[in-house]
């Protein structure tokens, strides 16, 4: 029998308070991440990604509104642990790589006890054990010199470093599921091409699961067995790899697809179909998708399409799946 998921996240919604107006965020988004899983999450600036990640770890900030059905990661209910309960959760279990390095880099604290209080928070190592395994760390992510780094502040570490100090504090204790959001975006290939080796290793050696945000396709699609989309705060398709890039069900899919043909693996927010994403002040009724899209018909303008299965680990939320994938071209 197939192991049950490790994350289960069902009908997300988040919706910010800004001045009068609402902001619907996230409407409705559903996931599961399986043991040893690396789940990708694409999609254009602004569509929900990290709000949804923030959501679920309870990390956003603001007048803020978030429900869920169902938010269960191992044999926990997120929504119903304590700040401190979570807190626990977060660091040990599952680690995470925020987007911006210095919101979460403590700026008055030397690099090295940033990463040994991960460990020592969570009783992972005793002190003379977590100093070894930082400079272990250190060398893992590509910090060279760790011993003489180890005392140093972040603001004295280039954008990259930093990046690899933070998956280095993530990574600390061993997780069982890592959320990175942009973890390579600011390293060069070489850098990156160390990085994910680390968190391949990571994934044979411990089984853990990845959910990583990205806009770099290249590593998405080598580094992830399956790709979520993420349009206008809603999952507009999830598929294995072979699935995304073989069978796009989804017109948007399909645009991103011709985007990464055209300007190759690592084109960075790009927007890659005309036309621009919906402002999100209203809760989507129909498709949000519609205007942009080529395939369009009156019942998209009047009916929000759900995520319904194509086929096996194969969903779409499209009312018009089935023509997209008989239209060559
Ligand atoms: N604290 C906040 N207050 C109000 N609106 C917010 C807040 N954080 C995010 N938003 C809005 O929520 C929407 C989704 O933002 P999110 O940061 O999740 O996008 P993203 O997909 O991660 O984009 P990017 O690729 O640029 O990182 C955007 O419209 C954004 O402006
Ligand atoms: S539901 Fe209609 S508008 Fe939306 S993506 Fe599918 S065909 Fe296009
Ligand atoms: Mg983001």
């Amino acid at each position: 029998m197939a192991d049950p998921p490790l994350l289960t996240i069902d009908a997300l919604h988040t919706y910010f308070r800004r001045g009068t107006e609402t902001i619907y965020a996230v409407n409705g988004v559903s996931f599961t991440v399986l043991p040893g899983e690396a789940v990708g999450v694409v999609g254009e600036s602004g569509s929900g990604k990290s709000v949804t990640m923030l959501s679920l770890l309870g990390l956003v900030r603001g007048r803020v509104t978030v429900r869920v059905a169902q938010a269960q990661f191992k044999s926990w209910d997120l929504t119903r642990l304590s700040r401190r309960q979570l807190e626990d959760v977060r660091g040990r279990d599952i680690g995470v790589v925020f987007q911006d390095p210095m919101t979460s880099l403590n700026p008055v604290m030397r690099v090295g006890d940033q990463v040994m209080e991960a460990m020592l928070a969570h009783q992972y190592a005793p002190p003379q054990a977590a100093f070894r395994r930082t400079l272990d760390l250190f060398r893992e992510v590509g910090i060279p010199d760790g011993a003489a780094r180890f005392r140093a502040y972040p603001h004295e570490f280039s954008g990259g470093m930093r990046q690899r100090i933070m998956l280095a504090v993530a990574i600390a204790c061993e997780p069982e599921l890592l959320i990175a959001d942009e973890p390579t975006t600011a390293l060069d290939v070489t850098v990156q091409m160390q990085i994910l080796s680390v968190l391949q290793a990571l994934r044979s050696r411990r089984r853990m699961s990845v959910v990583m945000i990205t806009h770099d396709f290249g590593v998405a699609t080598n580094f992830c067995d399956r790709i979520l989309v993420l349009y206008a705060g809603r999952v507009v398709e999830s598929a294995a790899v072979t699935d995304f890039l073989a069978r796009p069900a989804h017109p948007y899919t399909r645009g991103l697809k011709g985007s990464i043909l055209e300007i190759g693996s690592r084109g960075r927010s790009l927007t890659p179909i005309a036309g621009s994403p919906p402002t999100l002040t209203a809760p989507p009724t129909a498709c949000t998708f519609a205007p942009r899209c080529p395939f369009a018909v009156p019942q998209c303008a009047e009916e929000l399409p759900q995520l319904r299965t194509l086929s096996a680990g194969h969903q779409v939320a499209c009312h018009r799946a089935e023509e997209v994938l008989d239209h060559v071209g």
